[in-house]
C-alpha cells in the first residue's frame, strides 16, 4: 500500500477546481476537522500526575466481571475477573472502563470505586448495543431493507435512550461493514452490500446514537464505526479471515460508510480482527495513522476489538505479548479491549524506549478528552441514576419496534395478489420452525432484551385475527432436524386451511459473529416441509427469517408469495401482521442481491462488465461470463421489492442530457400507481461511467427516494446530479472524475431497465 496523504489543499491543487471539493460526497471526502475541540487544560495537568501503570490502566477495558449470560456468552471467555478483583483493580487506577453490563447498580459501584482512586478519573461503561438494548429493533440488515436512514436514527436514538438510563456511555456500534458475501455470518450487523446506502445508514445510526445535543447529554451514547476495516471482506465468507484488498478498493468501497460515521461526528472506531494484504489491522499504522487521522483529521479513540491485539501473536505478526502490545500502541490502537495486554507491557516498554512516553501520552489525552466530552469529568454519575424513572420499553419505543418492523419487510413476489391476507373469514395454517420462535425473531447481537416473549409470529396473528380460532399452527419441523411426524402434522393443517403460511428460514443462531456457512439456502429439511406442503394445491406465503441475502433459486417458485422477514425484534409478529393483512404495505427494499444459487457468492449489483459480458443472460452463451448452470445475475437483485400497489415508471426527463462541469444535471421521472392501493416505492437513480482510466461498475446507485403514492395519483421524482457523483478512484489512487459518456437509470431495483437515458460529462 502507498503510503501518502492528501491534504485538501493538495486535492485542490490536483483536480484544478475549488468547486469539485465542496461538491465531494461524503463518502469520498478527504474527511473534514472534526470539531476541533480543543484538549482541556486539566487533562495535560493530569497526564502530568499520572504513573505509568495509571496511564496503562486508562488505556485497558475488560468485560465487566458482572454480566447475564447472553452478554457473557457474545465473546469467547478470556481474562475472566472476579467482581471483587474488579473493584480493586478500578480503586488502582487500573481500568478505563468495562463493557457488556446492564446493571446499573453495578455501575454505580464501579463509578464509586473510581472515585476513590487516587486521581479519581471516571470510569467508561460500554456495550453492544447493535440494535436495540431492552426493546430490540430489527437487526440492522433488516433496518437497512427500509432505505429509510431516518428510521435507522430513529432507533439507534431509542436504544441510546435506554442503554444511557443504565449508565452506558459508549455503544460498539454501529457496524458499517461493506459485506457482499453472503456466507459470511456478520453482514447481518450491517447495512448490506451498497456503499451509498452503508454510508447513509452509518451517518444516520451515529446521529441517533449521539443525539444532536453534544456527547454530554445524559441520554446521548458515544458511537463506534467498527470494524475498521474490510472485515467484510474476509475470503470465503469466513468469519476472522484474510482479506487481501487493494488501496483502490478500501478507498472506494470500505472506507466510505466510516468516513460518513465519522463526519457525522462519531468520536471512537474499532480496529477489526483481520489482516488487510499482509498487515492486520490492528497493527496497521497506515490504516490507524496515515489514512484515519492523518487524511480524515480524527481526533477519537480507536479501540481494539476483543483480545485483537493479543491475537497478533496467532496471526504470526508479533513474538508474544509484549511485542503484540508494542506493535498495537504504535499502529495507533488507543485502547486495548480485553487482553490487558496493555496494562501489563506498555509500563516496561516505555521503560525500555520502544515505545515513547509521548505516544503513551497521546493515546490517554484521546481517552481522557472522550470522558470530558461524555461529561463524565463534570458528574461521573450523569448516566447512573438508579432511582429514576425506568426508560426502558416505553410504550412508545415499542410502537416505533412495530414501525421498524413492518418497514423492514421486503415482499420478493406476490402471484395473483395472494397477499395481503384477510384478518376475518379465512382459515389459515401457519407452519415451520420460525412460527412460535419467539427466541429467534431477536436475532443476534441482543444482550439486554426484556420480555420479549410474545413478539413471535403466531401471537402476532392471534391478535390481529378477527377470530382466532381460525388459525392452527404447526412448526412441522426443527430449522435442521424432522420432528417425529412433523409433516403430517403440517399437511393436515394445510389441507385444512384456505392458505398456508410458512414461517422458515435460518434461525437466529445462523448468522452473528462466528456464523458463517458454507451455502445460503434455507435448509433442506424446511424446503422438504415446503415441497409437502405445497403439494397439498393450497396457496403457499412464505415468511422467510433469515440474517443474510438466501438463494432461492429452488424455494422461491414453490410459494404464491415470497417475504423477507429477517429478525424483526420485539415487534416482530406484529410488525409481520401489518404487512401481511393489508394494514400496512410492503415498503422494503433488498440491501443485499439475493443470487440463485449458494455457488455465487460473493454476489453484488455493482460488480464490473469484464472483457466478455453475457449479452443473453437466459440462455447459456459460450465463452461468457457466466455459470455453466445459472446466469451471473440475482434472481432478486439489489433494491428490488414488491407493494401492493401496480407502480409504473414513465416521464424520463434528462434536460439536454449534459452536466457541465461545474453544474448540475436534473433528472426527472413520473412514477404512477395504477393499482387499487395505497403504496410506498423506493425509487432508485443508477449509473454507470461508458469508459474511463480504471473500469466502473455496471451500475451504481446514486440516490434514492421513498414515496408514497395513492391509488390512481402521481408523482414527479426529481434527482440532482453533479460532477462530484462522478467520482471515483482514479489510477494515482486520489479521487478523480473524468469527463464522458454515462448510462443513467431511474429504476425499481438493480438489474432491471426501468427508465435508461445517457448524459455527458464535460470537461
Ligand atoms: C467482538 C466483536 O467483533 C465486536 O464487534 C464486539 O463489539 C466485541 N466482541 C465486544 O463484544
Amino acid at each position: 500500500m502507498t503510503q501518502h496523504r492528501i491534504t485538501r489543499r493538495q486535492l485542490l491543487t490536483a483536480a484544478g477546481a475549488a468547486t469539485l471539493l465542496s461538491q465531494l460526497p461524503m463518502g469520498l471526502a478527504l474527511g473534514r476537522a472534526r470539531d476541533g475541540a480543543k484538549t482541556p487544560a486539566f487533562i495535560d495537568d493530569l497526564i502530568g500526575r499520572m504513573s505509568l501503570v495509571e496511564k496503562a490502566g486508562q488505556l485497558t477495558l475488560m468485560a465487566s466481571a458482572s454480566q447475564n449470560g447472553a452478554a457473557a456468552a457474545a465473546n469467547p471467555i478470556s481474562n475472566t475477573s472476579a467482581v471483587s478483583a474488579q473493584v480493586a483493580a478500578v480503586k488502582a487506577g487500573q481500568l478505563t472502563g468495562v463493557f457488556n453490563s446492564s446493571n446499573v447498580l453495578w455501575h454505580e459501584r464501579l463509578q464509586k470505586a473510581a472515585m476513590q482512586s487516587r486521581l479519581k478519573i471516571p470510569m467508561l461503561f460500554a456495550a453492544d448495543v447493535i440494535h436495540g438494548f431492552t426493546t430490540v429493533f430489527p437487526v440492522p440488515l433488516g433496518e437497512a431493507a427500509s432505505f429509510e436512514p431516518e428510521l435507522a436514527r430513529r432507533t439507534a436514538r431509542a436504544a441510546a435512550m435506554e442503554a444511557a438510563a443504565v449508565g452506558i456511555d459508549w455503544t460498539f456500534a454501529p457496524m458499517v461493514d461493506i459485506a457482499r458475501d453472503a456466507r459470511w455470518g456478520r453482514g447481518v450487523e450491517g447495512s448490506g452490500e451498497d456503499v451509498l446506502l452503508g454510508r447513509r445508514m452509518a451517518a444516520a445510526r451515529v446521529h441517533g446514537f449521539q443525539g444532536e445535543r453534544g456527547l454530554a447529554d445524559p441520554e446521548a451514547v458515544v458511537a463506534c464505526p467498527k470494524h475498521f476495516c474490510a472485515y467484510g471482506a474476509a475470503e470465503g465468507g469466513l468469519d476472522y479471515n484474510t482479506t487481501d484488498v487493494s488501496e483502490r478498493v478500501l478507498r472506494q468501497t470500505y472506507f466510505p460508510p466510516f468516513q460518513a460515521g465519522f463526519d457525522a461526528g462519531a468520536m471512537t472506531t474499532m480496529a477489526s480482527f483481520n489482516e488487510i494484504s499482509g498487515i492486520p489491522a490492528t497493527a496497521n499504522h497506515w490504516l490507524l495513522d496515515d489514512v484515519l487521522r492523518g487524511e480524515w483529521d480524527f481526533t477519537g479513540v480507536v479501540v481494539s476489538d476483543y483480545t485483537g491485539d493479543e491475537e497478533l501473536i496467532a496471526h504470526g505478526f508479533a513474538r508474544d505479548g509484549r511485542d503484540a502490545a508494542r506493535l498495537a500502541i504504535l499502529a495507533g490502537v488507543d485502547m486495548s479491549m480485553q487482553s490487558a495486554l496493555y496494562l501489563k507491557h506498555l509500563p516496561s516498554l516505555v521503560e525500555s524506549g520502544e515505545v515513547r512516553m509521548a505516544v503513551v501520552d497521546r493515546s490517554v489525552r484521546r481517552v481522557l478528552q472522550l470522558k470530558a466530552q461524555l461529561g463524565l469529568f463534570d458528574d461521573p454519575f450523569r448516566r447512573i441514576k438508579p432511582s429514576a424513572p425506568s426508560r426502558q420499553r416505553l410504550p412508545e419505543t415499542l410502537e416505533l419496534a412495530r414501525e421498524a418492523a413492518r418497514k423492514s419487510v421486503v415482499l420478493l413476489k406476490n402471484e395473483d395478489d395472494v397477499l395481503p391476507l384477510r384478518t376475518s373469514g379465512q382459515r389459515i395454517a401457519l407452519i415451520g420452525p420460525l412460527a412460535q420462535d419467539w427466541d429467534s425473531t431477536k436475532g443476534p447481537w441482543t444482550l439486554f432484551e426484556g420480555d420479549d416473549t410474545g413478539s413471535d409470529l403466531a401471537t402476532g396473528m392471534k391478535q390481529t385475527l378477527a377470530d382466532p380460532s381460525l388459525l392452527q399452527v404447526v412448526a412441522g419441523c426443527g430449522y435442521q432436524k424432522p420432528l417425529a411426524g412433523g409433516v403430517q402434522e403440517a399437511v393436515a393443517a394445510a389441507r385444512a386451511a384456505d392458505v398456508v403460511v410458512m414461517a422458515i428460514g435460518e434461525s437466529r443462531d445462523d448468522s452473528g459473529e462466528a456464523r458463517s456457512r458454507t451455502s445460503i439456502t434455507v435448509p433442506q429439511v424446511q424446503q422438504d416441509l415446503l415441497d409437502a406442503v405445497a403439494a397439498t394445491g393450497k396457496p403457499v406465503v412464505v415468511v422467510l427469517g433469515n440474517g443474510r441475502a438466501l438463494a432461492l433459486g429452488k424455494l422461491a417458485p414453490k410459494a404464491q408469495a415470497v417475504l423477507v422477514g429477517w429478525y424483526l425484534g420485539s415487534r416482530s409478529g406484529l410488525g409481520l401482521c401489518d404487512v401481511l393483512f393489508g394494514a400496512h404495505g410492503p415498503s422494503a427494499r433488498l440491501p443485499v442481491s439475493f443470487p440463485r444459487e449458494s455457488g455465487q457468492v460473493p454476489y453484488y449489483y455493482d460488480h464490473k462488465t469484464t472483457g466478455r459480458p453475457d449479452p443473453e443472460p437466459e440462455k447459456l452463451s459460450p465463452f461468457k461470463t457466466r455459470y455453466m448452470t445459472a446466469p451471473n445475475s440475482a434472481l432478486f437483485p439489489f433494491g428490488h421489492g414488491l407493494t401492493y400497489g401496480r407502480m409504473e415508471y414513465g416521464g424520463l426527463d434528462i434536460g439536454d442530457g449534459r452536466l457541465p462541469a461545474d453544474g448540475a444535471l436534473t433528472v426527472r421521472a413520473t412514477i404512477s400507481n395504477r393499482g387499487s392501493r395505497a403504496a410506498e416505492e423506493v425509487v432508485q437513480l443508477y449509473v454507470h461511467d461508458r469508459v474511463a482510466s480504471i473500469t466502473r461498475p455496471v451500475q451504481e446507485l446514486k440516490d434514492f427516494r421513498k414515496i408514497r403514492l395513492e391509488p390512481g395519483a402521481s408523482a414527479q421524482v426529481e434527482f440532482t446530479l453533479r460532477r462530484a457523483d462522478l467520482l471515483f478512484i482514479g489510477q494515482d489512487l486520489k479521487p478523480t472524475v473524468e469527463p464522458g459518456l454515462f448510462d443513467v437509470w431511474v429504476a425499481p431495483s438493480a438489474e432491471v431497465d426501468g427508465l435508461h437515458g445517457t448524459f455527458e460529462l464535460l470537461g
